[in-house]
């Protein structure tokens, strides 16, 4: 997929090519962005904040916020054309700033490895369901059976960590190969057919007798229902879902081509992915309604909704095995860009050579991952701030690591660059140029910072003991 024919008059060029295509990228970056945080994530997270206000609250981080970071990301890394951490440290530099703004590519590839930790967990989860499925596990079941049977899954460490182990095993192969090998055909094929399967799901969504409830719980604002950390947690989502804030989408930005737009790259991956997060609620909420489950019971739901969806459908344990196969792959794509920018650190600042740096890297994610495997079962009981260790590990990646990165990121596009780099990058001065840098300087940092001042008020008020 990256060609080294890149022309380059003049320009820097990346030591691994350019994408061979504009939709080459776009592919890269919706493989990236569609993922666990779409289909698993987003429902469970709009159940436990109360629904519609969650949800409208989401839509404008991922349209003000969203949209100018990831912007901001991809011109960051076609200019620099390193790793996160020396393109941070390179542009600094040559922008005038300084060279410490290293600390901002840093802080990503410490988020990528916190998140990919957990994410290889659940990753995991969707490989137990493919064979469940295949075994036609669900079949017939009713509500309480199938939540029983995700809670027995859930309790078995063994399993759990073995099928994370295979998980971090695969994501590692592919990185180690090169991601440009499989992923382009992987994604051209995974976001069509997950589209498809998923509308099959919505149709029986829609006669499941629920549906309007669904509409309602997921549009309705109830704004009593949500809080300060509720806005975090939009916030933090749609960060997440769109794969920025750490560095992911810079290490793509950085393999692409001077003349493709990045305005219209990123519409269309943001769009793909809004898309696919909505129908997954509209899937989701329906049939949780109908079967009298909790909206708010955390990361299970996607896992107890949906085998219980297809246990009683013609054709339901095919469908399922379908639809997990299809999960995982989304799952594989996003982990593959999770661990991208520590493994390009390695291979430019350590001369690794590919297998070596994705090998530790992915070795040291394993044994991180451990913890928030065990913490479903055996460390169930360890619990300390936001709760387990998964929900530590999660809320400290989406919640703070993210917002924090994002703000710096857009304050370096919108403040340290000058007018000219930028303009040069998102393609003259026209009005989505003027439209971005207004929400970049302002609009977007200021967001962040009301929202993680708010949050993280009372923790502060705490620690200094006031
Ligand atoms: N966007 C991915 C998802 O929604 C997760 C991800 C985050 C991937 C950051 C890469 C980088 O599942």
């Amino acid at each position: 997929m990256l060609s080294n024919h890149a022309s380059n008059e003049g320009k820097r060029t990346s030591l691994h090519g350019t994408w061979s295509s504009r939709m080459a990228f776009i592919l890269a970056v919706t493989g990236s962005a569609v993922g666990l945080g779409n289909i698993w994530k987003f429902p469970y997270i709009v159940g436990e904040n109360g629904g519609g206000a969650f949800v409208l609250v989401y839509l404008i981080c991922v349209v003000a916020i969203g949209m100018p970071v990831m912007m901001s990301e991809i011109l960051i890394g076609r200019r620099g054309r390193r790793n996160p951490i020396a393109t941070m440290s390179l542009l600094g530099k040559e922008e005038g700033s300084s060279r410490h703004w290293q600390w901002v590519g840093a802080m990503g590839v410490l988020a990528g490895i916190l998140i990919l930790s957990y994410y290889s967990v659940i990753g995991g989860w969707t490989l137990a369901y493919v064979i469940k499925s295949i075994g036609g596990v669900f079949t017939g079941l009713d509500a309480a059976a199938v939540a029983a049977d995700h809670s027995a899954f859930k309790s078995n460490w063994l399993m759990v960590a073995a099928c994370h182990t295979i998980f971090m095993g695969m994501t590692t192969f592919v990185v180690a190969r090169g991601v440009e090998r499989g992923l382009e055909q992987a994604v051209r094929f995974l976001v069509p057919a997950l589209v498809l399967l998923m509308l099959v799901l919505l149709a029986f969504a829609i006669n499941s007798g629920y549906f309007a409830e669904g509409v309602r719980f997921m549009f309705t604002p109830s704004w009593d229902k949500l809080s300060w950390g509720g806005v975090l947690i939009a916030l933090g989502q749609a960060l997440f879902t769109l794969s920025i804030g750490m560095g992911a989408i810079m290490a793509y930005g950085a393999y692409l081509p001077e003349e493709t737009s990045i305005t219209g790259a990123s519409a269309v991956v943001v769009i793909a992915d809004t898309v696919i997060a909505i129908l997954a609620g509209l899937i989701i909420f329906p049939l949780v309604f109908a079967n009298g489950l909790d909206p708010a019971s955390g990361p299970g739901l996607v896992f107890e909704t949906l085998p219980l969806a297809f246990g009683h459908m013609a054709g339901g344990s095919f469908f399922s095995t379908v639809f997990f196969i299809l999960l995982a792959f989304a799952a594989w794509t996003s982990a593959i860009g999770l661990m991208e920018p520590a493994v390009a650190w390695l291979v430019e600042q350590f001369h690794r050579t590919r297998s070596q740096a994705a090998l530790s890297v992915g070795g040291a994610i394993w044994v991180l991952g451990l913890g928030s495997a065990l913490s479903f079962n055996v460390l169930e009981d360890v619990q300390f701030m936001a709760g387990t260790i998964y929900d530590n590990v999660n809320y400290l990646s989406s919640n703070i690591l993210l917002p924090v990165g994002a703000l710096l990121i857009t304050v370096f596009a919108g403040w340290v660059m000058c007018r000219n780099s930028t303009a040069e990058e998102l393609g003259g001065a026209g009005v989505t140029y003027k439209a971005w840098r207004i929400l970049a300087r302002f609009i977007t940092p200021i967001g962040i910072l009301i929202v993680l001042i708010n949050t993280l008020r009372p923790a502060i008020g705490r620690l200094l003991g006031s």
